[in-house]
């Protein structure tokens, strides 16, 4: 069996571009491929937190995922920061990665100047914790959302490299990137992807957000003067509508268009809202039970941690010994 790898950092809300870009295909890939799937908490902290709300958020998130129906029996599932792995193997790579290669990263360029006072080396050097992550399991495959790419190139960018200076070690991964949903975009600016550091909250729609909030967000969303449910260029609005209304009802873009046709945006946005709140309802539901059993969270994260350092240690003892460290006795 193919092996998964993929992780979401627990920094706060997770949203329906989250949801729709990555953790659905997670949760669909869990049958047929070995998965293993991590909060990245170690990424969390390129950015200043609040110590509790983050241990909190941590935990919300770990249920939440239970309740999307990631099922830990099957895919070992773990909170990055209690693998020591994950540091380890990203001191190694961080000097098998050039300097010129993070400067180019979108990401750490649009995050530098959006946090000007805290461009930490850590978040430069983000991209190579990643890769370590992804390779530390020999992962054939990553869910990501279109916004990791980047990413993901340079990942297997440095798995070649330590490959061609000692000898095969990682297995160099591919993207699982989904047709659609890959970059949901701003409810508010469909010219920006939908982001929970967004300073207008009407610009995403949270997975745990309540029905009521969810239509609201949807009622407000941006759309055209063209007054027509098409998918077309230059549509960027009713575009990102229609992809979460294809993505969450399984109808094409076709035959959303014969269903609107004639019908104004209002019902279109309505027809949307309502779609949404029916998909995440169940998992709304299932949530509300997750979080308030800490004890087996505990169990799951505890074991999760457990599995994943077994495996890691395999990949991290063979790259250590390729470099040329003295074994330990
Ligand atoms: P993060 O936590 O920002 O996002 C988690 C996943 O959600 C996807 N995503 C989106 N997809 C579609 N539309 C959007 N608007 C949207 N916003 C986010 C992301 O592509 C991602 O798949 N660096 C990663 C976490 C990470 C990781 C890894 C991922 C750490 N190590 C190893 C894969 C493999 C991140 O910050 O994702």
């Amino acid at each position: 069996k193919k092996v998964i790898f993929s992780a979401i950092q627990p920094s706060g809300t997770i949203t329906l571009g989250n949801y729709l870009g990555a953790l659905k295909n997670w949760i669909s890939l869990q049958d047929e491929y070995n998965c293993i799937y991590a909060l990245a908490d170690l990424h969390t902290i390129t950015v200043r937190q609040d110590p509790a709300k983050f241990r909190h958020n941590t935990l919300e998130a770990y249920a939440l995922l239970l309740a999307c129906g990631l099922d830990p029996e099957k895919s070992p599932f773990f909170i990055q920061s209690q693998v020591c792995t994950h540091a380890q193997l990203a001191w190694i790579l961080n000097c098998y990665t050039q300097f010129g290669e993070l400067q180019r990263m979108t990401q750490f360029k649009d995050k530098a100047a959006k946090h000007a006072d805290n461009v930490n080396a850590g978040l430069f050097t983000y991209p190579s914790l990643m890769a370590a992550d992804i390779l530390l399991y020999q992962a054939d495959l990553v869910p990501v959302g279109a916004d990791q790419k980047q990413h993901l190139e340079l990942a297997r960018n440095i798995a070649e490299r330590f490959n061609g200076i000692y000898s095969p070690t990682f297995t160099v991964p591919d993207g699982y990137i989904p047709k659609k949903g890959a970059r949901i975009m701003s409810l508010q600016d469909p010219s920006k992807k939908m982001s929970k550091s967004d300073e207008n909250v009407n610009g995403y729609v949270a997975v745990l957000d309540k029905p009521e909030v969810i239509l609201r967000k949807f009622k407000r969303a941006v759309t055209d003067s063209d007054a027509c449910v098409r998918y077309a260029e230059g549509k960027d609005g009713i575009n990102n509508l229609m992809g979460i209304y294809s993505v969450v009802t399984g109808l094409s873009y076709e035959q959303i268009e014969k269903d609107f046709e004639g019908k104004g945006y209002g019902d279109f946005k309505a027809a949307v809202g309502e779609a949404v709140v029916e998909h995440l309802r169940p998992i709304q539901e299932r949530y509300a039970d997750y979080i308030k059993n800490k004890d087996y969270l505990e169990k799951c994260y505890t074991e999760g941690a457990q599995k994943a350092l077994a495996i890691s240690s395999r990949t991290l003892n063979k790259v250590m010994k390729k470099v040329g460290f003295v074994s330990k006795a």
